[in-house]
């Protein structure tokens, strides 16, 4: 079971020295459900999505599976449909924590995970795929290619479901909503040293993009429709079909 997220409060990063490493994949439950708005509703969505799919068998690849939620998630939610899944992370703590947790649970699927990039991670005849928020931490220069070949590995009435934290084109709404977003996190019990630390590791790191580009980017990449599905100021899931 994931540790409370108290890391930051320990230890003080250097400007963009964010990882996900041993230290982050121990409290990375808690840490992301603390830190990202409507992260619960995003696994909700999951499995409803997915169960609309009559194909058979569902092949479903979590791209950054972390720890192994949603694909843990969907398993539990849909026992007796024919689900195979597939999860590429290229943090092998991360893919630990995920092992750890699936060693107490008896799910009806096997979830197979592969400590890879993304990048470099072979995806085929897929029915679902799942990149919620991990785009984000790929060069900008790797993500067109990576979505384009995402678009092609889709079985006909297959989707990306896709999260991001998003970025705003005017600076001024931009600040706006990272003060929004700080007072979020305030709520959730971190502190401002905490939440400013956090920030500091993540500068180039973690790049957001507009709600635009990202459009631009999945259209250019294929998807016939990039959807949003669910938005809260500077995040947003976005649903993209073929
Ligand atoms: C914020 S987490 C994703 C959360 C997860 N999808 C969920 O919904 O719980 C980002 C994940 O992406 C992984 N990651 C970052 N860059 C990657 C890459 N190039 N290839 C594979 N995994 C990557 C990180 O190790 C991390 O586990």
């Amino acid at each position: 079971m994931a540790q409370i997220d108290r890391l930051f409060s320990k230890i003080d990063p250097d400007s963009g020295t964010f990882a996900f490493d041993q230290n982050v994949a121990k409290v990375f439950d808690d840490m992301i459900s603390r830190s990202v708005p409507l992260y619960a509703d995003v696994q909700r969505s999951v499995p409803v999505l997915t169960g609309l799919l009559d194909h058979d068998p569902i092949r479903v690849f979590d791209l950054g599976c972390s720890t192994g939620t949603s694909l843990i998630h969907l398993s539990a939610s849909l026992p007796k449909r024919n689900l195979e899944l597939y999860g590429a992370d290229n943090s092998q703590a991360m893919l630990d924590q995920c092992e750890d947790k699936l060693s107490t649970l008896e799910l009806a699927h096997t979830i197979q995970t592969t400590c890879v990039a993304v990048q470099d991670f072979e995806i085929h005849d897929a029915s679902v795929v799942l990149m919620n928020y991990t785009l984000q931490f790929i060069p900008e220069s790797d993500r067109p290619a990576l979505l384009e070949r995402i678009c092609k590995s889709l079985r006909p009435g297959g989707f990306l479901l896709i999260s991001e934290k998003v970025a705003h084109e005017r600076a001024a709404m931009h600040d706006a909503l990272t003060d929004l977003y700080f007072e979020y996190k305030k709520g959730r019990g971190y502190s401002e040293l905490e939440i400013s630390r956090k920030r500091d590791a993540l500068e180039n790191v973690l790049v957001p993009l507009t709600m635009d580009r990202n459009e631009q980017m999945f259209l250019a990449a294929g998807f016939s429709k990039a959807e949003v599905l669910l938005k809260w100021f500077n995040f947003a899931t976005f649903l993209c079909r073929v």
